[in-house]
């Protein structure tokens, strides 16, 4: 029996109590598909900083460290709200992690169920159909991370601060492959986004995406488009977009307008994954929904369990080569939704149901 090895760092708000019922889904794959899961759970985020000081603890780093992939709950709340950006629970969880582990693609699937689509803001005739756009963006370099990065105080006592964005080709080149080898499993098109017309990263983009996509599969449809064009775009017509390429603050930007247009959070997922393998011979990957912490119904049992159940299976799939098992965790979901079962955040004042309800559902249906 094949074993895959994790860290699982829950988080705060919601993110145990979805974890847990992930972590029950995870064990009746491996029934089903013969796996067994070595998890080891560890303090992230704001209950990092209460128990340990530190939003990253050096013990949870350390864990992550020697397992082959992280499954990540959610970070922050209103308890650490205040504290300086740089200390504050995401910024300050996530950001290291990626950097550690070289997390430098972002996959994040923008897919609103035709079931559902009552729940987008779209209008009907844009949403009715669904959504199916896959944001690929770059996670570790851009002006995240570029230097120099600092404030400083000028001599007539104003203050002046500098962020640098720096692209070079090997990244824009190993993103780019990512992009390529997802559009090969889906419609094969590829928008690649960026501020050509302005920035000079984006000139260089623009020209490496470009050579490199024609030189790895020429049936690839590559188009590119201004990110300004870009976000109106996304709400005009969705559907335009298979896989969007994406430097990392533009991604950012434009996965949070794809998420909403989704309708609801509590239902996407997303995988960070690594340069180089683990012991398994698959990407190192963080995987987190894209959900957040929703400390308003925190410790309620009826926060949405779906999109920390597709994370896993994107841990399943990209991680530990287990398509099979991802399929079955994903297929269950869809299942669950299609036959009219809702927790409050998807129930559009409907009847609604609880975590481990819906959960339980969806376990039933892991075949
Ligand atoms: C995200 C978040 C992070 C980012 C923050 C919390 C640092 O917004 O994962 O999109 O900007 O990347
Ligand atoms: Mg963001």
């Amino acid at each position: 029996m094949k074993t895959i090895r994790f860290a699982n760092l829950p988080g705060d708000g919601i993110g145990p109590e979805v974890m847990s019922v992930a972590l029950n889904a995870l064990e009746k794959a491996g029934e089903v598909f013969n796996f067994e899961c070595i998890t080891t759970r560890h303090d992230v985020g704001g209950v990092g900083i209460d128990n340990h000081g530190k939003a990253l603890p050096d013990s949870t780093l350390e864990a992550c460290r020697s397992m082959d992939a992280i499954l990540f709950g959610s970070v922050g709340g209103p308890k650490w709200e205040n504290l300086p950006p740089k200390e504050q629970p995401e910024r300050a969880a996530l950001l290291p992690l990626r950097k550690e582990f070289e997390l430098f693609a972002n996959l994040r699937p923008g897919n609103l169920f035709p079931e559902l689509a009552d729940l987008s803001p779209l209008r009907q005739d844009v949403a009715g159909a669904g959504i199916d756009v896959l944001c690929v963006r770059e996670l570790t370099g851009g002006i995240y991370f570029g230097q120099p990065k600092s404030t400083r105080t000028l001599e007539d006592g104003q203050k002046e601060a500098i962020d640098t964005m720096i692209y070079r080709t090997t990244e824009i080149e190993r993103i780019t492959e990512v992009a390529v080898k997802a559009a090969s499993l889906r419609e094969k098109r590829i928008c690649s986004v960026d501020k050509a017309n302005v920035l000079e990263t984006s000139v260089l983009w623009r020209q490496t995406v470009s050579e490199l996509v024609k030189k790895l599969d020429p049936s690839i449809e590559l188009t590119h488009m201004y990110v300004d064009n870009a976000a109106m775009q996304l709400v005009r017509d969705p559907n335009q977009f298979d896989v969007l390429l994406t430097e990392n603050m533009f991604g950012d930007i434009l996965s949070d307008e794809l998420a909403v247009i989704c309708g609801s959070l509590g239902m996407l997922a997303s995988a960070s994954l690594g340069t180089g393998t683990n012991s398994q011979g698959f990407p190192y990957g963080l995987y987190e929904p894209a959900g957040g912490t929703a400390p308003d119904i925190a410790g309620k049992g009826i926060a949405n369990p779906c999109a920390q159940i597709l994370s896993s299976a994107l841990m399943l799939r990209y991680s530990f080569g287990l398509e099979d098992a991802a399929l079955a965790l994903e297929n269950a979901v869809k299942d669950t939704i299609r036959s009219g079962l809702r927790t409050g955040d998807i129930a559009m004042g409907g009847d609604s149901v609880s975590t481990h309800e819906m959960a339980s559902a969806i376990l039933s249906r892991i075949a």
